[in-house]
């Protein structure tokens, strides 16, 4: 029913032609919202709100496991995962999108795995390379040289901001974003063998990289605000140019050999 997932701001009810709802239920409870099936560029997309039409959920509150799991269902192979994210970097400056190729877990207390006991089996997958390199590669050539084309973001549990000491730590690091939704749902779509890509949007130079007062609340929602029509204009073109959903890719393999190999 749909081949292209997106889990976004709710800005992106509007990006899709000829809108239904279609309601799911999942082992996992309710997604953040029935999943709104569309067309893109030609593509049947499914979107969710990550957190809700209504910007209900915090990040710790969003139910990863039943988001993902509702768009596996409805066929979708290609998951795009537009979010916010804190820059750790003075060269990265609000408006810049990063097309991360790795992330720090630095989350707890989420549902974090689909395979966490009976009735289900143990499955052990990788994230080593936690993205998929197809999809990463259709963002960075739709961004024709205006987007940072790697970099590792950093997950924090929110919903509160980072000390200055804390973002200072992670700078440290080597780490360019910092972020409070990139995990698990990362892993968990891995979980699935569904490909994944993440497209952070820095909203703000994160406390450790500015003196001044430290991020708020109304610059991050203003600054993602700003960048919602180059995001859908982005995402529009990866769209068009993602594979056929019947194209193999070696994030379809993450359950080989696994007990969950034939489950979903
Ligand atoms: N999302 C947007 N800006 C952020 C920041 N500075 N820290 C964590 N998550 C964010």
């Amino acid at each position: 029913m749909a081949e292209i997932g997106v889990i976004g701001g709710s800005g992106f009810y509007s990006f899709l032609d000829g809108a239904r709802t279609v309601p799911v239920e999942t082992p996992f409870g309710p997604p953040s919202e029935p999943p709104v099936v569309g067309q893109v560029n030609g593509r049947e997309v499914a979107f969710i709100p990550r957190h809700g039409a209504d910007h209900r959920l915090p990040p710790h509150r969003v139910n990863y496991r039943a988001n993902l799991w509702a768009l596996h269902s409805l066929g979708v192979r290609q998951v795009l995962g537009p979010c916010a994210v804190g820059s750790l970097r003075p060269e990265l400056g609000p408006g810049t999108i990063v097309v991360p190729d790795q992330y720090v877990d630095r989350t707890w207390g989420r549902e974090h795995t689909l395979y966490d006991g009976p009735p289900r089996p143990v499955a052990h997958t990788s994230p080593a390379d936690p993205y998929c390199a197809t999809g990463r590669a259709a963002v960075i050539a739709a961004g024709n040289g205006s987007l940072a084309s790697s970099g590792t973001m950093v997950v924090i549990n929110g919903p509160r901001f980072s000390t200055r000491a804390e973002s200072q730590w992670h700078a440290a690091q080597g780490w360019s974003v910092v972020g409070m939704t990139g995990a698990p749902e990362a892993s968990i779509a891995r979980e699935l063998a569904l490909c994944y890509t993440s497209i952070a949007v820095v909203t703000d130079h994160d406390a450790g990289v500015v003196a001044g007062e430290g991020v708020t609340q109304a610059e991050v929602f203003e600054v993602f605000a700003r960048s919602i029509d180059k995001l859908k204009a982005l995402l529009t073109d990866v769209i068009g140019q993602l594979p056929k959903p019947d194209t193999d890719c070696a994030c379809r393999h993450s359950l080989d050999g696994t007990a969950a190999e034939n489950l979903w």
